[in-house]
């Protein structure tokens, strides 16, 4: 059987730091509420010249040479972003050729938050099916350019930031399952409410911006995290303490902590960045993994459960042997 295994990982954040006590200076809040209320202590910020495929580029080049592949060998790209460059086209095709790759398939995934795990899933297929051998997953975002910097309620949430995964087909196991759903009925939730669709005046005149309806969004994503974490689990016919490693979807370390309760993990064997990183959306899941594997922390052959909630809503998981 083939398997499509994790052989690279990279990340990059834009050097710009920005605490708290910057915020605060900023919009009306605390270190101690973002503090108390998220986990977040600092997050990074791209500068002004900077896109979301210049940091994607970074995190990929970092992932192929951890992979100890040539670019040339990358047979599919797949980058996950609510903040592309572009309209079009893809931020991937502007990632393929920037990485000098010709011909492969390359593509964007939309799914907010959830979009590493979303492109996780499909190339694995790509793979599973022997449509890939190599594959390029990337979750990179600037949302610092879709906040509204007036809106406390938003914009001390999010940062920005890339990470990538070089994807290979392999006897040995890799990916064991992936789980990914999404309900558009909570559009309205968690949203950036004004687009194309409005003929774009809208997002001229500043409204192309981050709501949310946190303490609603914060409860269904508890909730969901929950069942889909049994849900993974029943699939695979595993315990929780089969897992070694839960790498979540980096937004609340409230949320994060219900979700371990509910495995049943050790905060130890759960890795944690939201504190330095804030939420990057599509990118803190591979950001997240990146910076577990070359800590050392996360070794070959350990059990990992990634998941991850957000706009949409989008949900999912992916079960991995690392
Ligand atoms: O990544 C995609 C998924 N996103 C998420 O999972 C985010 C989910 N939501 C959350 O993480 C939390 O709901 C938040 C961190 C966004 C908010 O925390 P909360 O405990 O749900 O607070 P709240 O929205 O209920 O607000 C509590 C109070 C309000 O004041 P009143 O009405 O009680 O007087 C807010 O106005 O905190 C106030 N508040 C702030 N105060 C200081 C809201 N934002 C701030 C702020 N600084 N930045």
């Amino acid at each position: 059987m083939t398997y499509a295994r994790i052989t690279g990982t990279g990340s990059y954040l834009p050097e710009k730091v920005m605490t708290n006590h910057d915020l605060e200076k900023i919009v009306e809040t605390s270190d101690q509420w973002i503090r108390e209320r998220t986990g977040i202590e600092q997050r990074h910020i791209a500068g002004d010249n900077e896109t979301t495929v210049d940091l994607a580029e970074k995190a990929s080049r970092l992932a192929i040479e951890a992979a100890g592949i040539d670019a040339a060998e990358i047979d599919l790209i797949i980058l996950a972003t609510s903040t592309p460059d572009k309209i079009f086209p893809s931020s991937a095709c502007i990632l393929q050729a920037r990485l000098d790759i010709h011909g492969c398939p390359a593509f964007d995934i939309q799914a907010v938050c959830t979009g590493f795990v979303y492109a996780l899933a499909v190339a694995d297929k790509f793979i599973k099916t022997g449509s890939a051998k190599k594959a390029l997953v990337v979750g990179a975002e600037i949302f610092s350019r879709i906040l509204n910097w007036e809106d406390r309620a938003t914009c001390v949430l999010f940062g920005d930031g890339a990470g990538a995964v070089i994807l290979e087909a392999s006897e040995e196991t890799g990916i064991l399952s992936t789980h990914i759903h999404a309900d558009g009925k909570y559009e309205n939730l968690l949203w950036v409410p004004h687009g194309i669709g409005d003929g774009f005046d809208e997002v001229k005149q500043g409204r192309g911006v981050v709501e949310m309806r946190g303490n609603e969004v914060f409860k269904m994503a508890v909730n969901t995290l929950g069942r889909i974490v049994d849900e993974t689990l029943a699939a695979n016919r595993m315990a929780k303490s089969d897992i070694d490693w839960l790498v979540p979807h980096q937004a609340n370390i409230r949320i994060i902590t219900a979700t371990a309760r509910k495995l049943k993990m050790s905060m130890d064997q759960v890795v944690v960045t939201v504190n330095k990183h804030g939420n990057t959306s599509a990118a803190s899941v591979p950001l997240a993994l990146d910076v577990a594997v070359r800590d050392g922390r996360i070794k070959a052959n350990e059990l990992v459960m990634l998941e991850a909630f957000g706009g949409g809503f989008t949900w999912g998981s992916v079960l991995l042997r690392y």
